[in-house]
């Protein structure tokens, strides 16, 4: 492959993965794809991000508390208070396309996993497989200074994507997660993290296992022509 095709390939070949193989990631490939994506541009070189790396039981106890806390406020929607999001990642009131467009992602997903919209055991079940980090050994939680402005996000973005093409370019799947951001007051202990520190996401990484349906959805995407305005 030459350098286009090598981009382009572990761009187009990103997917959400949410099956993950037990397969150990090795720790260079971990260390190189952070030393990859901290080339990450940001606005003045502020280089917002902070990562921690979750493996074993550093991991397994993240996932253990989480789950425990997804399941009690299933049992106990009341206790949905304690858990709120830092930050609006979406929007508080949706409308067209996009509430559209979410709705057709969650269909896919589901009917691909033959999950009915009656189905609230298999929901949360299938929900509850973000706390698990979809069975990855690589769990990433990404934090931000709170002082930090709305545009350190947009930073965040490009750092995040980074790590998720430098995966890809080496065979790895990963699966960017807001779904954690509402425990982030079990979180942000759990990494020890300081006072100053938001959650702005998680992310799974690991090796896909390619035999589960899940990992064959194909998200559509919009033409380049329904977003773009070519002006002279
Ligand atoms: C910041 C961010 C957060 C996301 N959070 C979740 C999540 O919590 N759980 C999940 O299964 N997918 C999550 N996704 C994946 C999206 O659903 C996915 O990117 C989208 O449907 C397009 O599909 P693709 O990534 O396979 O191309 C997230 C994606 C982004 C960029």
């Amino acid at each position: 492959m030459n350098p286009v095709q090598a981009v382009d390939h572990a761009i187009t070949t990103r997917m959400s993965a949410r099956a993950f193989l037990p397969k150990p990631v090795d720790q260079q490939m971990l260390q190189d794809i952070l030393e990859v994506a901290r080339r990450a541009p940001s606005g003045t070189n502020t280089q917002p991000w902070k990562v921690y790396v979750l493996q074993g039981q550093s991991r397994d106890q993240l996932v253990d508390k989480v789950c425990a806390a997804h399941d009690a406020v299933r049992a106990n929607p009341e206790l949905a208070q304690q858990y709120r999001e830092t930050y609006d990642y979406y929007p508080t009131e949706w409308v067209s396309p996009y509430i559209d467009r979410r709705r057709e992602n969650g269909w896919s997903l589901y009917g691909l996993l033959g999950i009915g919209k009656a189905d609230k055991d298999k929901m949360h079940h299938q929900h509850q497989r973000n706390f698990r980090f979809f069975d990855a050994p690589v769990g990433l939680m990404f934090t931000l200074d709170r002082i930090m402005g709305r545009g350190s996000l947009l930073d965040y973005g490009m750092f995040i994507q980074n790590i998720m093409v430098a995966a890809r370019a080496r065979g790895l799947h990963t699966c960017p997660q807001a779904a954690w951001n509402g425990f982030s007051s079990l979180i942000l202990p759990h990494l020890k993290a300081s006072e100053k520190e938001m959650l702005v996401c998680g992310m799974a990484l690991g090796w896909a296992d390619e035999t589960e349906i899940v990992n064959t959805l194909v998200t559509p995407r919009e033409t380049v022509a329904s977003f773009t305005t070519w002006m002279s």
